[in-house]
C-alpha cells in the first residue's frame, strides 16, 4: 500500500481550495494529567458525562484526549474558543458544529469534521466544503476479523482470501474496513449502511483503484486516502469534491499546541466506477 504522493510545492503554486486537513494523535501525545485538565475546561456538560461512565481508565483517557483534540482544532479553525463550541449530534450520532449566524469568526460558513479513536490513536478531519469520513485502525486489534469479512460484498470477500492469512490478509481486510467505515462517516451514516451495498477494488500498492457506491447513489466526486502514520496503523480517509477542485491533505503529527507546518500530500483523484 502506498501513501499519497507528497506536493510538489514548484508544481502547485496556485492551490485554490482549502486543503483538507488530518490530525493524527497517539494518546502519549497528551499527558493524562494534562488531557484531564484540558477535559475539565473544554468539554461540555454531555462530554463529562461519557467521560465519567468508563469503567477503564484506559478508556477515559482515549476519550478525553479525542475529545480534547476534536474542540482544540475547531478552535483553531474556526476561531470559536475550545469551551464555547456548541456540538450537536444528529439522529444517527454523527457530531457536527454549530456555526454562528454571522459566520465563523475566522471566516467562512462551512466547516464540517469526523472523529476515530482507537487502540491508543486519534484522527480528525477536518473540510472547509462538503464532508469529511475518517476512521483509524491498528492492525494489531484484537477483535475477530473474520466477522468483518462476512460484511464486505462478495468480490471484496474473494480479493481477501486471495492474500495468505496471517498479516497481509489482515492489511486487505482492516483496509476495506477502515475505507468502508470512513464513507459511511462523511455521509453521516456510521453502521447504518450495510457495508456489502458499496464496494472497493484496492491495489496492493496504488491505493483505491475503483468504487462502486450503494444502489441509486450517484458516484459523485469521492477521493479516497489511505496512510500509514505510523507503521500497524492504518488510516482511511473520504471527502466529496467539486469536479474543479485540486485539494491536497494537510497531515499534523501530535497535539496541536501550535501551528506546526503539517506534510503536505496529493488527494488521489476521485475514484471511478470498476
Ligand atoms: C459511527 C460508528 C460507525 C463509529 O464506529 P467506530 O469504529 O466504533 O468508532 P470511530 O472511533 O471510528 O468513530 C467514533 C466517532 O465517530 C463519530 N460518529 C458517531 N456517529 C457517527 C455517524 N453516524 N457518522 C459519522 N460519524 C459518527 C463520533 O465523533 C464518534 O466519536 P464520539 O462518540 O467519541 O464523539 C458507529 O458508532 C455507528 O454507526 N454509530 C451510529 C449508530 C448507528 O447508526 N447504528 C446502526 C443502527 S442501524
Amino acid at each position: 500500500m502506498t501513501s499519497p504522493a507528497p506536493v510538489d510545492r514548484r508544481e502547485r503554486v496556485s492551490q485554490t481550495v482549502a486543503p483538507v486537513k488530518l490530525w493524527f494523535c497517539p494518546n502519549e501525545s497528551l499527558a493524562p494529567g494534562i488531557a484531564a485538565t484540558l477535559a475539565t475546561n473544554w468539554l461540555d456538560e454531555q462530554e463529562q458525562e461519557v467521560a465519567g461512565r468508563f469503567l477503564f481508565d484506559r478508556d477515559r483517557r482515549q476519550y478525553l484526549v479525542a475529545h480534547a483534540l476534536v474542540r482544540r482544532v475547531l478552535a483553531l479553525e474556526s476561531g470559536i474558543p475550545e469551551a464555547e463550541a456548541v456540538l450537536w449530534r444528529s439522529s444517527r450520532g454523527r457530531p457536527f458544529l454549530r456555526k454562528p449566524v454571522e459566520g465563523l469568526p475566522r471566516g467562512g460558513r462551512e466547516l464540517d469534521f469526523n472523529l476515530s479513536h482507537a487502540g491508543g490513536y486519534n484522527l480528525l478531519g477536518v473540510v472547509r466544503r462538503h464532508r469529511i469520513g475518517v476512521d483509524v485502525e491498528r492492525l494489531d486489534r484484537d477483535r475477530a476479523l473474520d466477522a468483518i469479512v462476512e460484511s464486505f460484498a462478495p468480490e471484496e470477500s474473494a480479493w481477501v482470501a486471495e492474500a495468505a492469512p496471517g498479516r497481509s490478509r489482515d492489511r486487505r481486510i482492516l483496509r476495506l474496513w477502515t475505507l468502508k467505515e470512513a464513507y459511511s462517516k462523511a455521509r453521516g451514516l456510521g453502521l447504518g449502511l450495510a457495508f456489502d451495498s458499496f464496494v472497493f477494488t484496492l491495489d496492493d500498492d496504488r491505493g483505491v483503484r475503483a468504487f462502486r457506491p450503494p444502489d441509486g447513489e450517484p458516484p459523485g466526486q469521492w477521493r479516497f486516502a489511505e496512510l500509514e502514520p505510523e507503521p500497524g496503523v492504518l488510516v482511511a480517509v473520504t471527502v466529496m469534491t467539486s469536479p474543479d477542485e485540486e485539494p491536497v491533505l494537510d497531515l499534523h503529527h501530535g497535539f496541536p499546541w501550535s501551528r506546526s507546518a503539517p506534510r503536505q500530500l496529493l488527494l488521489p483523484q476521485p475514484a471511478g466506477a470498476p
